[in-house]
């Protein structure tokens, strides 16, 4: 009988370094309300965003991708002949072919690499980290890039204002890597498809939420998966520094954070807030959260940061991760 060899990898990853990428134009709350019936106030007090960015026509969700990816390697240092794998959790490429991951992959320089994408709406960065994680400690993979990075005004109907206030343009990175210590827990995934109509494209080309049904379903059921991904790592609430739900509206991002508080974790627990200013970006809100934070400085090398994305499918994921 052929017995098969098999790879075997280190037995720890981490990120090595995150970076991220937005578009120029800025688009204010004032701004959209001169298009459809909304105003700044109610944007701010029901979902928390003062502005956002979005991408001009020919910049694309690939370039975006390219930008946070090369920043992201500047960041941990690693050079794109170290990395041999790609992947781009997004869900608004313009068609399922060709795929980001690859084309991204060779605009960086990565010769050969495996590449793919991976949708998971708004869970897809926590999705890529745990898959990217579990590629190198296969022995699968050696260094992994894993750029969340969405254009969802292709796909944003501009005159729907459920929508439309919300979604915004971005890209964000984090390479990963084999570590001496753990750096990145295991990660909780799951889904909820008995709710897939309240998040989709199907009957026309444009994005249909239900943004009640979601709110109810993510202000109820988000808190849980992350308290599982602190008991995965063997993490207790009260060692959380920093919190990074999905940037879906800062009243859930709240409510969640309210959540863990009340199940131990400390109050000066740091909570991110970057939908004020970039929106809701979808897969790419929680590097890009962290990109940022990092960036002002309210978020150090060895703080324990909880991520937890979670949107449509219904999807959700979130691992516990040592800011690099
Ligand atoms: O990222 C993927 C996952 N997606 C989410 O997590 C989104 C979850 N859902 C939400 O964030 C919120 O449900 C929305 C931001 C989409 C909507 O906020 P809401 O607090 O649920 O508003 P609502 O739909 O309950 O509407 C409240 C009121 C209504 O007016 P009346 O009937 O009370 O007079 C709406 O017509 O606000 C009105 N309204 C608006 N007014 C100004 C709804 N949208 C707007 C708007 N501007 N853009």
């Amino acid at each position: 009988m052929t017995t098969l060899r098999l790879n075997q990898g280190p037995a720890a990853t981490r990120v090595l370094g995150v970076g991220s990428y937005q578009p120029e134009r800025i688009v204010t709350n004032d701004e959209l309300s001169e298009v459809m019936d909304t105003n700044d106030q109610w944007i701010r007090d029901r979902v928390g965003i003062v502005e956002r960015r979005f991408a001009e026509k020919d910049e694309l969700l690939v370039d975006m991708a390219v930008a946070a990816g090369i920043n992201a390697l500047a960041d941990a240092g690693v050079e794109p002949s170290e990395v041999d794998t790609v992947i781009v959790p997004n869900c608004t490429m313009p068609s399922p072919i060709p795929n980001a991951a690859a084309q991204v992959a060779d605009r960086i320089g990565i010769k050969a690499a495996g590449a793919f994408d991976l949708n998971a709406a708004c869970a897809g960065f926590c999705y890529g980290l745990g898959v990217a994680s579990d590629l190198i400690r296969s022995g699968s993979a050696g260094k992994v890039l894993v750029i969340g990075a969405e254009k969802l005004t292709d796909v944003v109907d501009p005159g729907d204002r459920s929508t439309a206030i919300i979604f915004a343009d971005g890209a964000g990175a984090a390479v990963v890597g084999p570590s001496d210590e753990p750096g990145i827990g295991p990660v909780a995934w799951g889904s909820a498809g008995d709710l897939v109509e309240t998040i989709h494209m199907r009957e026309h080309r444009f994005l249909f939420q239900e943004g009640q049904a979601v709110f109810r379903w993510a202000t109820t059921q988000i808190a849980p998966i992350a308290f599982k991904a602190l008991e995965l790592a063997g993490v207790q609430p009260s060692e959380v520094d920093v919190l990074i739900p999905h940037q879906a509206n800062l009243r859930i991002v709240e409510a969640i954070a309210k959540k863990l508080r009340a199940g131990g974790a400390r109050a000066d627990m740091i909570v991110a807030d970057d939908i004020k200013f970039s929106g809701n970006t979808s897969s790419a809100s929680i590097p890009m959260a962290l990109d940022h934070m990092r960036k002002a400085g309210t978020v150090n090398s060895g703080d324990v940061v909880l991520m937890v994305g979670f949107g449509a499918g219904l999807s959700y994921a979130g691992q516990v991760v040592i800011c690099p």
